[in-house]
């Protein structure tokens, strides 16, 4: 499917990614990116950092947050020789790029547009003015993203669901400048939702979210990983008491990093009565750390040198700036008849 396409993915750098988000979100976004290179297609990844700023102001925890996510990426095996891995903000030709496609984004898009629209609810729900706490940045964040995505030529941009809409306003932005000049000036971009990617439950069985505290962490010690596993939510039945395995939330967990060997062992064990809740949690235990080990090395190697990963970054930019820039001229030399 990944035929010398070109894929893009972005992140925000908000918040501390736990291991949902990395088996959910970022390890797939990493195998989707070697998929794309081995079929000689490219791979664009980049940290939104410009999209980070419409909620986060202080410059600290921007730094922190960039920070974090980079390592993440690297220790997860993204490697910068073969995937195009830059901050936003680093490439000046975004924003360019942004203000010319405002003029031929309509208004209405960005009304619609979900991230915009669930601000506006929480304020109604709140009792607020419609537009209170709302900045320009998140109001017109979806052609922000359509300038990301279509500075690269884009054809595929791997998505959760929530993003499905700004890359379809993406898409739309580049049909209209497209139909209004006559010629391809930009590739319209396609959204790609992967199925197969693993919804990892939290520890109380809603989806794992920093906001119900209800997370596993990812490259934390080794205690602080057990500590949230033995707070998985279990009942009083006794283990010779046969279980559906399915009904069990260690085992919804176990899911997400188990081998088939192990997710069978586990479930044979909980239907025949042979394996207890300690036990279970011990083997979920034993495949996290075994998931994350040498990865949460690699995390704290770069965390600590970090001037090598900000190397990395410039040398990503160094490879990103030439092809906005050459999207950014093809659109001046229309719009203003160069
Ligand atoms: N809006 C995306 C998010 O919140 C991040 C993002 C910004 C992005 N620009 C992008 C993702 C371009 C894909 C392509 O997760």
């Amino acid at each position: 499917m990944f035929e010398n396409k070109k894929v893009l993915t972005g992140v925000k750098p908000t918040g501390t990614p736990h291991l949902g988000n990395y088996l959910g979100a970022i390890k797939p976004a990493i195998t989707l990116g070697k998929q794309a290179l081995a079929a000689g297609g490219k791979h664009y990844m980049f940290i939104a950092d410009y999209h980070a700023i419409n909620a986060e102001k202080d410059p600290d925890i921007l730094r922190e947050k960039l920070k974090e996510i980079a390592c993440i990426y690297l220790a997860g095996g993204l490697d910068p020789s073969q995937s195009v891995f830059y901050r936003q903000s680093d490439i000046a030709e975004i924003p360019e790029i942004t203000t010319i496609l405002y003029a031929y984004t309509p208004k209405g898009f960005m009304n619609k547009a979900h991230a915009y629209k669930a601000a506006v609810d929480k304020n109604r729900a709140a009792g607020k003015p419609d537009d209170d706490g709302i900045n320009m940045g998140l109001y017109t964040y979806p052609t922000l993203m359509a300038a990301d995505i279509l500075a690269y030529d884009t054809d595929i941009v791997p998505v959760g669901k929530d993003q499905v809409q700004h890359v379809e306003i993406a898409r739309d932005i580049a049909g209209i400048i497209n139909a209004h000049y006559n010629r391809p000036l930009l590739t319209l971009p396609e959204y790609s939702i992967d199925d197969n990617v693993a919804v990892v439950p939290g520890i109380d069985g809603r989806k794992m979210s920093k906001s119900y505290g209800n997370v596993i962490p990812l490259f934390e010690d080794d205690k602080a990983i057990k500590k949230a596993i033995f707070s998985i939510k279990t009942d009083s039945r006794p283990p010779e008491e046969p279980k559906n395995p399915d009904e069990i939330l260690v085992y919804e967990i176990y899911k997400a990093v188990a081998t088939p060997e192990q997710l069978r062992e586990m479930g044979d064990g909980l239907c025949e009565g042979k394996l207890g809740y300690g036990q279970i949690k011990n083997m979920l235990l034993d495949a996290v750390v075994n998931e994350i080990r040498e990865k949460r090395e690699t995390y704290r190697y770069y965390m600590t040198h970090y001037d090598e990963v900000e190397g990395m970054l410039e040398d990503g930019a160094a490879k990103a700036r030439p092809v906005a820039r050459a999207t950014l001229k093809r659109l001046k030399d229309a719009v203003f008849g160069r």
